[in-house]
């Protein structure tokens, strides 16, 4: 069945992350420091009815593609999200975002006595302890981490 109406225009250039879970699409933004002071067009759309079924965000940038810790942010807040990079209107690359086995220089560790906050040059490193729900666990004082822990210290 021919859709009715467009909610969102295609892109030109630039990246689209779609399926991104309903409401989560402010998070995405603020890894991304979108905000007022952008130049490039952005269009966001928030709890859209998915074709797949339940609701998603989508969230269509232009001009910009984005960098591996961005996308290892955007996969701890967005779990199941897509990426298309789209060139000329078409899509040359697609992927779901996936969290990365090791988390290094990305969630900061909240516990301040760890040596990752020390002046100590240590990064804080988290291994995934699990993807759904996500928990993580710092490498060097054991604190485990969830989801708003996590979304917290990103
Ligand atoms: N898209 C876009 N501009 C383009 C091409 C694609 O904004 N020039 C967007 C689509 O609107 C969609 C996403 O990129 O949000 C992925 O496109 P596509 O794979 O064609 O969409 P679907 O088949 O609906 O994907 P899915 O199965 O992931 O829902
Ligand atoms: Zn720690």
């Amino acid at each position: 069945m021919a859709e009715k109406t467009l909610l969102v225009s295609k892109i030109n250039n630039g990246t689209v992350i779609d399926h991104i879970p309903p409401g989560k699409s402010f998070k995405v933004l603020s890894i991304l420091n979108i905000d007022s002071r952008i130049s490039y067009t952005v269009t966001v759309a928030v709890h859209v009815m998915s074709r797949k079924g339940g609701f998603k965000d989508i969230v269509k940038i232009e001009d910009r593609f984005l960098q591996r810790d961005e996308l290892d942010r955007i996969s701890m807040v967005a779990p199941g999200a897509t990426i298309s990079i789209i060139k000329n209107y078409e899509i040359v690359e697609k992927f779901t975002v996936k969290i990365p086995e090791e988390i290094v220089g990305i969630v900061n560790c909240p516990n301040q006595n760890c040596i990752s906050n020390s002046k100590e040059p240590v990064k804080a490193r988290f291994i995934v302890r699990s993807q759904k729900p996500i928990v993580i666990q710092c490498f060097y004082c054991q604190k485990q981490l969830s989801d708003s822990e996590i979304v917290a210290n990103l």
